[in-house]
């Protein structure tokens, strides 16, 4: 028990030292104090990384400066500045969050950890980032960054995906939490896995904790953290029609709970095996989504590979023009202009840019 002791305040004394003498680590929201910017950074960076996720901070703050103004924008123009970043459901829940603050509590933003949680989107590790950060209150951050660092350094052996293994780093966190100053410790863990106790070439030679790291001295870092399961990717392969009428485009807006969720696509027909480009034409005249006679084909794209976290999409376009204009279910007939005001997903994006090239539009 003492020795556990003695440990927790180690590992204290060193996270501290190293933050204070060489944590360089610049970041725009760091000492941050506004819980509005605060909460803004936390949500892009629960599935971003930050190098990715700093010029979308910048872009969003510098449009809806305060909670007010994004309560008040338009759905359209948060998911067009959101387009990119992946995981939309986070611009939603912003959204829908701003507009709740600003009506049921005066624009003004909660100021408890409960409070905070109940936010939508918002989960123990924001929430208890956003309570110490903004009002110093002690609340312990726990992620994949701080289950790394303390397996490794304590050589934990549960695993972080089990009911247990989480409770355990979670009391654990508790308990290091400095609670004088339970900002700078969060912040002080999270860039320490960042920048030194990564995932992959950790920085053990010039790690300050290394004679008191259970993993470094047993040379079994790469095998912390442990996990019980393994995360399975899923193949999906997305055949898309982009109809095109004279210079006008066919998109809908995703509406599944599904991936890019209210982002805007083609006409999909999606497979989880590969297809030739002919057998999606012959199926989508069969559906009669085109008719034989009323359109040729103009383009077909490379396919593309875009990876996410737990799936590969393969993507195909083929454009085809269509002669006579027509009424496709689910579909509307929009302008490049309307296009560009809304948000598509990345591998769409691509296409576009490819499209343009090949035509010269
Ligand atoms: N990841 C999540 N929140 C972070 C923060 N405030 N600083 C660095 N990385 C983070």
């Amino acid at each position: 028990m003492q020795k556990e002791a003695k440990n927790i305040n180690a590992f204290r004394r060193l996270l501290l030292n190293w933050s204070k003498e060489k944590n360089t680590r610049q970041m725009p929201w760091k000492g941050e104090k506004n819980p509005y910017k605060i909460w803004i950074s936390e949500i892009i960076l629960q599935q971003t990384r930050v190098e990715q996720g700093l010029d979308y901070y910048k872009k969003f703050l510098d449009n809806f400066p305060t909670i007010q103004k994004l309560a008040n924008s338009s759905d359209a123009k948060a998911y067009k500045i959101w387009e990119g970043l992946g995981y939309y459901s986070r611009c939603k829940n912003l959204l829908e969050t701003a507009r709740t603050v600003v009506k049921k509590h005066a624009g003004i933003f909660p100021t408890t950890y409960e409070e905070i949680l109940k936010l939508k989107g918002v989960g123990p590790y924001t929430a208890a980032a956003i309570a110490s950060f903004a009002y110093n209150l002690p609340h312990a951050v726990l992620d994949g960054n701080v289950f790394r660092v303390l397996s490794r350094f304590f050589g934990i052996a549960k695993a972080v995906d089990s009911t247990e293994g989480k409770k355990c780093f979670q009391q654990l966190s508790n308990e290091l939490l400095d609670k004088k100053q339970p900002g700078i410790y969060n912040q002080a863990i999270m860039d320490f896995g960042a920048v030194v106790c990564k995932p992959v070439l950790p920085l053990c030679l010039q790690c300050s904790f290394k004679k008191h790291c259970k993993a470094y001295v047993s040379n079994s870092v790469a095998l912390f953290p442990k996990k019980v399961k393994k995360i399975k990717i899923k193949t999906r392969w997305f055949y898309y029609l982009v109809i095109k009428y004279k210079t006008e485009f066919y998109i809908r807006q995703r509406t599944e709970n599904d991936i890019w969720k209210n982002l805007h696509e083609f006409y999909l027909q999606e497979f989880d095996y590969e297809v030739a480009s002919e057998e999606i034409l012959k199926k989508v005249e069969k559906l009669n989504i085109v008719k034989k006679k009323n359109y040729k084909v103009v383009f077909v794209s490379p396919t593309q590979k875009q990876q996410l976290s737990h799936q590969k999409i393969f993507a195909k376009f083929i454009t085809v023009e269509i002669f006579q204009k027509a009424k496709i279910p689910s579909m509307q007939l929009v302008s490049k202009k309307e296009i560009t005001k809304l948000a598509f997903p990345k591998t769409i994006n691509n296409y576009f840019l490819q499209y343009l090239a090949a035509n010269k539009e």
